[in-house]
């Protein structure tokens, strides 16, 4: 086996004076130790743009100032506010967190990553920003970006699809940290890690004459920075169409259409959404043969899931919604079209209405 790389003298001071001059000190999540606004600008940066989040964070922020107000308000605000930003299990873990931070924590998020890891949806990169940045504490980050850096810099050769490799990572950055560092210095220490993840040592074409690592970083000086990180799985996302029937019906101001809850788990869990069917002959059995021919199939549209590649085929069913037509599924719920704003709808669902 290849023995484990060594790590480079200076990396921590390099990073550190880099980040000061050249890093990111304007995101609204900065300047503050307050660990409710860091948890929850580090759960919206999971898998979402910087660009992204700095639209909802500011939001959802008015809304819920504290943990306190997180936990106290009804699921399905919580939800809508999150509604667009994807990933709804962690709006629902964010929802869960605040409230055992107020049950069992005295409303205090625990000090430290090991007690923070406890907490529902916060992972153990997680912990570690939210204890860098908001303790101090001595502990190192590992979300992809910053597994992508640290590849690069030690050459390391191990499979990154695997748990045992990540470990040994993760061990490796735990030594690269700042010796016994002063607070200011982890938090310098850990946006830097990010910031050069996010804009220096980018995934395809990396800007490494301006890397501070340039001089340590093992896998420019083979020449080989495109070989790092090593993954021997791609993702490989299955397809999945969905037929959806979007029930329009008159109102007294405009019109309704009929929604329903998504189940507890799987895709779009909990969030509110027009019938799916998984074919256009269920959906059009589902509707009263009288009624079939009114469909009008609207444009499809695609979306994309972590593991999945969904088609969106939606039709139009105008109609006066007196009954309920035999077979539609249960839990139907009429909701008008100036409260669609107010509701907890998957992205591509509300483009979809946006063009009724
Ligand atoms: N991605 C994850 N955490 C971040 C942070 N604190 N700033 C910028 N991007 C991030």
């Amino acid at each position: 086996m290849t023995p484990p790389p060594a790590v480079p003298a200076g990396f921590a001071a390099r990073l550190i004076d880099w980040q000061r001059r050249c890093g990111r000190h304007d995101l609204p999540w900065q300047g503050t130790r307050d660990p409710y606004r860091v948890w929850l600008s580090e759960i919206m940066l999971q898998q979402t743009q910087v660009g992204t989040v700095l639209d909802y964070y500011p939001r959802f922020l008015a809304r819920f100032p504290d943990v306190h107000v997180l936990a106290a308000a009804p699921g399905d605000e919580v939800m809508a506010l999150w509604s667009g930003l994807g990933y709804y299990s962690r709006a629902r873990n964010l929802h869960r967190c605040a409230q055992v931070v107020v049950s069992e924590h005295g409303g205090r998020f625990p000090a430290q990553a090991r007690l923070l890891q406890t907490l529902p949806g916060i992972g153990a990169s997680t912990a570690a920003a939210i204890a860098a940045f908001c303790f101090g504490e001595r502990i190192s980050i590992l979300d992809g970006n910053v597994r992508r850096v640290l590849a690069r810099v030690l050459a390391f050769e191990e499979d990154l699809a695997r748990a045992g490799p990540q470990q040994r990572l993760w061990a490796l950055a735990q030594a690269l940290l700042p010796e016994q560092p002063a607070a200011p210095d982890m938090v310098a220490y850990t946006q830097g890690l990010m910031d050069l993840g996010a804009t220096v040592c980018t995934r395809s074409r990396p800007r490494c004459p301006q890397c501070p690592l340039h001089g340590l970083c093992q896998a420019r000086e083979r020449g080989a920075v495109g070989d790092f990180p090593v993954r021997s799985r791609t993702l490989k996302r299955q397809s999945l169409s969905w037929w959806l029937l979007l029930w329009r019906r008159p109102a007294m101001t405009g019109w309704q259409l009929a929604l329903q809850r998504r189940p507890a788990t799987g895709i779009w869990a909990g969030l509110y959404c027009p019938p799916v069917f998984a074919s256009e002959d269920e959906l059009r059995a589902a509707v009263a043969a009288s009624r079939r021919d009114t469909l009008q199939a609207l444009p499809a549209m695609s979306h994309s899931l972590t593991h999945r590649e969904m088609r969106l085929h939606p039709l139009l069913l105008d109609a006066d919604g007196e009954a309920p037509d035999h077979a539609l599924p249960q839990g139907l719920r009429w909701v008008a079209a100036q409260e669609l704003g107010s509701v907890g709808l998957p992205a591509p669902v509300r483009q979809l209405l946006q063009r009724l």
